[in-house]
């Protein structure tokens, strides 16, 4: 009998061949076909980086969730593996949900959520979730343990484990839904098997949210940092604007005391598409993250196309002076340079001048002096549907994006930096487009849809004068 894996190799196999690549990312990670959402089990294993992600390898839907898998020397160049996880119960017969890696000895583990229904799928009364454990010696192959903790009672949502080490002790942190409160949930452990339950972490404070989805917690320039992606949250003037969040609380714990923070939740990212972060650590101590590059319930035009979901670009994370994490393109990243265009322009007056005719997948560098830059909007187009520009009576920058077609339109935006410079580096990929600002001062990512055929990147002022003190893109070296 072909094993759920086998069936999902043949599978991937004929669907890959039948993708279609215009929005196909050329150097972001996305599933070879089928669904993606978000990135599980992020750990540097035996000389190579790994990167499980949520998978449906049966079509371009959310489905019953597998776990997909790519490994990569560099954090850029990435090679797809077998599926590692299939739904193959009794445990996770409905699913195997998000959770993460560590290295345990010479062993890979795999720690994640067993989602399964006692009954019928359509009550969450008869929804359990419970965290299970995969070992691994390759990196490839895993053996599955079944469940290592079992549904606290009362509790039905209750998912995506996130384990570390810390002493001589492992620990573990659970997102849940007690009511219609979020929580995170502690557990401790000296052999990954047995864990001990340490209570509640922390809590959704009124209007926080009613579940908090993938917990994360690290160090952090000598703080305490829990990122997690809330849901419930309400929008509130320019914040929030997403159906779900990715953010963090920053504070202090010790091993047996309680986590205590200021209880300011702080967006990671302002674009439109970011969730369910995971970090992670370099062999040499950098604290990296990477998101799903998409939001749920938000259109994905290239589910027509046969695939669905993409990974963000890696992102170191450092804590600023100001108590802020600052999030820039990990150093990796310079790889994918290929040779550098410096743009002809460095003034523009009510112009649009075009830098490129086809910007499929490039790094774009805009330095603008915007104390010298008067022109009421200015920036930069890709297209007929991505403007990245200042709107200087506004005093942000903007993301804007127009695919009405797959009802897809709107703004994200920031505030500018003080300072008068206002320094970008902007990752173009064929359906993804990431800002960083001020080298980690902001990030704003959202997925675009352009027509293939209409790729030309413009900058452009309007009303007024813009000046650049810098400018140009590198192309992409496969
Ligand atoms: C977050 C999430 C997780 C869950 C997974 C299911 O996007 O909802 O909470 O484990 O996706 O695919």
């Amino acid at each position: 009998m072909t094993s759920l894996l086998e069936q999902a190799e043949q599978t991937l196999e004929k669907a890959q061949a039948d993708i279609n690549p215009r929005w196909y990312p050329r150097y972001h990670l996305a599933a070879r076909a089928g669904w993606m959402n978000d990135p599980n089990g992020l750990v540097w294993f035996d000389g190579w980086y790994h990167a499980f992600y949520q998978h449906h390898p049966y079509s371009p839907e959310w489905g019953p969730m597998h776990w997909g898998h790519a490994r990569s020397k560099d954090l850029v160049h990435w090679e797809h593996l077998p599926v590692a996880l299939a739904p193959e119960g009794p445990a996770d017969v409905d699913g195997c949900f998000s959770g993460s890696a560590v290295v345990d000895g010479d062993m890979l583990s795999l720690i994640y959520t067993g989602h399964k229904f006692h009954g019928s799928p359509d009550t969450d009364d008869n929804l359990y979730q419970v965290q299970c454990l995969a070992t691994s010696r390759d990196g490839i192959h895993f053996e599955r343990h079944g469940m290592v903790i079992d549904t606290p009672s009362e509790l039905h949502h209750f998912r995506d484990p996130k384990v570390w080490r810390e002493g001589e002790c492992w620990y573990m942190v659970v997102g849940s839904r007690v009511k219609n409160t979020g929580q995170v949930r502690l557990y401790s452990s000296s052999d990954l098997r047995k864990w001990q339950d340490e209570g509640i972490f922390a809590e959704a404070d009124e209007g926080m949210g009613y579940m908090w989805e993938c917990p994360d917690f690290f160090t952090l320039g000598g703080k305490r940092l829990l990122m997690f992606s809330p849901q419930g949250i309400a929008a509130e003037g320019y914040r929030h604007r997403n159906l779900f969040q990715s953010g963090y609380l920053l504070g202090e714990w010790q091993p047996g005391q309680q986590f205590t923070h200021d209880g300011q939740f702080i967006e990671l990212d302002h674009g439109h598409d970011f969730y369910a972060p995971q970090s992670f650590l370099t062999p040499d101590n950098r604290r990296i993250v990477i998101g799903w590059l998409d939001m749920w319930e938000s259109s994905m035009p290239e589910q027509q196309d046969g695939w669905a979901g993409m990974l963000s670009l890696p992102r170191e994370l450092s804590l600023g002076d100001d108590h802020r994490v600052r999030m820039k393109p990990a150093d990796e990243v310079t790889a994918l340079r290929g040779s550098y265009y410096p743009t002809p322009a460095c003034c523009l007056r009510n112009q649009k001048v075009l830098i490129t005719a086809d910007a499929e997948a490039i790094e774009v560098q805009l330095v603008w002096d915007l104390n010298a830059s008067t022109a009421e909007q200015f920036g930069m187009t890709l297209g007929e549907g991505l403007r990245i520009y200042v709107d200087n009576q506004a005093q942000r920058l903007i993301v804007e994006r127009r695919y009405p077609e797959y009802s897809l339109e709107g703004t994200r935006s920031i505030p500018l930096p003080a300072g008068g410079v206002l320094s970008l580096r902007i990752f173009i990929d064929r359906s993804s487009v990431e800002v960083f600002v001020n080298d980690g001062d902001a990030c704003l990512s959202s997925r675009i849809y352009p027509d293939p055929a209409l790729r030309d990147l413009s900058l452009f002022a309007n009303h007024g004068v813009a000046s650049l003190q810098e400018a140009g893109y590198w192309s992409w070296d496969k």
